[in-house]
C-alpha cells in the first residue's frame, strides 16, 4: 500500500517555496496515493509562537491546502496536536534516535544559531517528532522540498533501528518525493539564501496572501544581474538569482528550465520579469481569492480539521497499539 504523509508548520505566511516545493506536488499526488496532510502546530512551538497567531496561522495553512486544490474529502487534512499519538510515538522515538544522529541535523544548527544551549529541547528533538508524524500512519512516501531531505533520512534510520531493536518489521522505510523544477526556491533578494517564512525582509518572498500589485512589485525588485537570460541551462552557472527566477518560471508553467530558456534566452530581465509576474498572478490570484473565502468562514475550516482528526485517529490508533505491544507497554 502506498500512503503519503506530509506537513507544513503554521508559523506565519506560506510562500511560493512552500507551494512549489510541496503543496502543489501534493495536489497532483492525491489522485494516486492515499494522502494525509498535516498542519504541524507541535513542531511550530519548538520556537516560541504567539498563541493567538498560532491558532490563526493553523486555520490559514488549512485554507491554503484547500485553496491550492487538496480535496478534503479524498484526503485527510488535520492539525497535529489533535491526534495525541504524535506525541506518544515521538517519545518512543526519542528513545530510539541517538544524540549523535540529531547532532548532525543542519536545520537544528541553523535554527538554534550561536547559542545552542538556549534552544528548546523540542527544537533538538524536532526530527524524532517528524519521524513520528510519518510513521504513525506507516507513511511510505513523503513529498517535500529539498530542505527536508536530511530529516527524512533520519526517519528511515529511526524506522530501521526500531525494527531491528525489536526484531519486527513494524515500520516501512519511507521514500522522499522531491519533485519539480523548484525543489529549493531561493530568496528574491539573495540567491544564496532559501526563501523562508522567517526572513526579515518581506520582499525576499512571495506570500500566498500577496495581491497582484505586491507580487508585481516584489518580482520587479527581485535581485538580478546585468546580463540578459542565457539560452541554455549551463549559462545559469554562477548566476544564482537568474537561476532562481528561471526555476520559478519553469515550475509555475510546468515546463523544464531548458524549455523556458529556449524561448526566453536573450531577453532582458525587465521583459522576463513581466512574464513571470503574469504567470505568478495567474496561478496565485484564484488561490488567494479562495483562501479569503474560506477564512471568512472559520467554522467551515474547523469542521474540516475536526473530521480530518477523526479520520487520522482511526488510522493512528491501531499503529500506536502495535507499537505499545512491540515495546512491551501494558494495555490493560
Ligand atoms: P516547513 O513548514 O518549513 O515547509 C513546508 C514545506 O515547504 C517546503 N519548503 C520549500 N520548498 C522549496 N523551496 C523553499 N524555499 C521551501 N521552503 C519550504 C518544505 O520542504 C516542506 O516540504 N519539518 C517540516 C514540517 C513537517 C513535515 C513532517 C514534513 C513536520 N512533520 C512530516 C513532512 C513530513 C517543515 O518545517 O516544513
Amino acid at each position: 500500500m502506498k500512503r503519503i504523509f506530509s506537513g507544513v508548520q503554521p508559523t506565519g505566511n506560506l510562500h511560493l517555496g512552500n507551494y512549489l516545493g510541496a503543496i502543489r506536488n501534493w495536489v497532483r499526488l492525491q489522485k494516486d496515493y492515499e494522502s494525509i496532510f498535516c498542519v504541524v502546530d507541535m513542531h511550530a512551538i519548538t520556537q516560541w509562537q504567539d498563541p493567538a497567531e498560532l491558532s490563526k496561522s493553523t486555520r490559514e495553512v488549512t485554507a491554503a491546502f484547500i485553496a491550492a486544490g487538496i480535496d478534503p474529502e479524498a484526503c485527510v487534512i488535520f492539525h497535529q496536536s489533535a491526534v495525541p499519538g504524535h506525541a506518544q510515538l515521538a517519545w518512543v522515538f526519542n528513545c530510539v534516535a541517538r544524540i549523535g544522529w540529531l547532532n548532525r541535523m543542519t536545520q537544528f544548527k541553523e535554527k538554534a544559531g550561536k547559542h545552542k544551549e538556549n534552544a528548546s529541547v523540542g527544537l533538538f528533538a524536532y526530527p524524532a517528532l517528524m519521524a513520528a508524524d510519518i510513521l504513525l500512519y506507516k507513511g511510505t512516501h513523503v513529498p517535500v522540498g529539498e530542505d527536508q531531505k536530511q530529516h527524512l533520512e533520519l526517519t528511515r534510520d529511526i524506522a530501521q533501528k526500531f525494527n531491528n531493536d525489536f526484531g519486527r518489521e513494524v515500520f516501512p522505510i519511507t521514500e522522499p518525493l522531491i519533485l519539480g523544477a523548484a525543489t529549493r526556491v531561493m530568496s528574491l533578494r539573495d540567491g544564496s539564501k532559501k526563501m523562508s517564512k522567517s526572513d526579515t525582509s518581506d520582499f525576499s518572498r512571495i506570500n500566498l496572501t500577496d495581491d497582484a500589485d505586491l507580487i508585481a512589485q516584489k518580482i520587479r525588485k527581485a535581485k538580478t544581474d546585468p546580463e540578459p537570460l542565457p539560452s541554455e541551462v549551463a549559462g545559469l552557472e554562477g548566476r544564482p538569482e537568474a537561476a532562481n527566477l528561471v526555476g520559478i518560471f519553469a515550475a509555475l508553467s510546468d515546463r523544464t528550465r531548458d524549455d523556458v530558456l529556449t524561448e526566453a534566452g536573450g531577453q532582458p530581465f525587465s521583459t522576463f520579469k513581466q512574464s513571470l509576474t503574469d504567470l505568478a498572478v495567474e496561478t496565485l490570484g484564484p488561490m488567494n481569492a479562495e483562501m479569503n473565502r474560506l477564512l471568512a468562514n472559520p467554522g467551515e475550516i474547523d469542521a474540516i480539521l475536526k473530521r480530518g482528526a477523526e479520520r487520522a485517529q482511526a488510522i493512528a490508533g491501531p499503529v500506536l497499539d502495535e507499537v505499545y505491544d512491540t515495546v512491551g507497554f501494558l494495555r490493560v
